[in-house]
């Protein structure tokens, strides 16, 4: 199985993330119910790897933590356009979350994720026609901003390429440590 691990979003801002999808031909939107914050990437492995991952992301101990999203950027462009993506605000304790994830994993058996984290949630991947309405896209939703919202669990997704599009399904979900409880801890 294929898989990844990631911060589920609140139903609400999954709503507000929808109202970014249109207006830029050439995009394959991503379904709203997938919208997601990907931790690491871990692609295929078998049952035995599942179980060590399992394992080890579930010895992590972090704080839980509050988490906005704001303006939109993309990787690729022109013709090559690869996605195009909503911005997730500095946000220390996700670093911290992503480097514990990463020690998890590579103590689990996977080769390290040599590079620079980006948190983004990704709205559109390119069908890979040109994009000549991505200027106008970037400059009308840079001032988006999501309201502040609680992480307070991070999930193992499988995902599965469908004919439709990715299906993403919660295989484990790992609790963070409530901050009253951190603070007292
Ligand atoms: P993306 O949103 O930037 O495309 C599930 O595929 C998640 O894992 C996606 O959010 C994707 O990030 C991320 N991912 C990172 N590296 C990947 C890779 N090599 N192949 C597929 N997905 C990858």
């Amino acid at each position: 199985m294929r898989l990844f691990v990631a911060l589920a979003l609140p139903e609400t801002v999954r709503w507000q993330l929808r109202l970014l999808s249109g207006g830029l031909p050439g995009a394959r939107w991503v379904e709203p119910e997938n919208f997601h914050i990907t931790l690491r990437f871990i692609g295929e492995v078998d049952g035995a790897e599942f179980h060590d991952i399992d394992a080890a992301l579930a010895g992590i101990r972090a704080p839980s933590f509050t988490v906005s999203l704001s303006g939109v950027g993309h990787f690729g462009s022109g013709a090559k356009l690869r996605s195009l993506w909503v911005g997730v605000d500095k946000q220390p304790a996700l670093n911290h979350l992503r480097d514990k994830v990463e020690s998890a994993v590579v103590r689990a058996g996977l080769s390290p994720d040599g590079q620079k984290y980006q948190p983004h949630v990704t709205l559109a991947r390119s069908k890979g026609e040109p994009t000549p309405k991505l200027g106008d896209y970037l400059v009308n939703h840079n001032l988006f901003r999501s309201a502040p919202f609680e992480v307070t669990h991070f999930t193992l997704f499988s995902s599965y390429l469908s004919h439709n599009g990715a299906i993403y399904t919660p295989e484990r979900s790992y609790e963070l440590a409530s901050r009253l409880y951190s603070k007292v801890s």
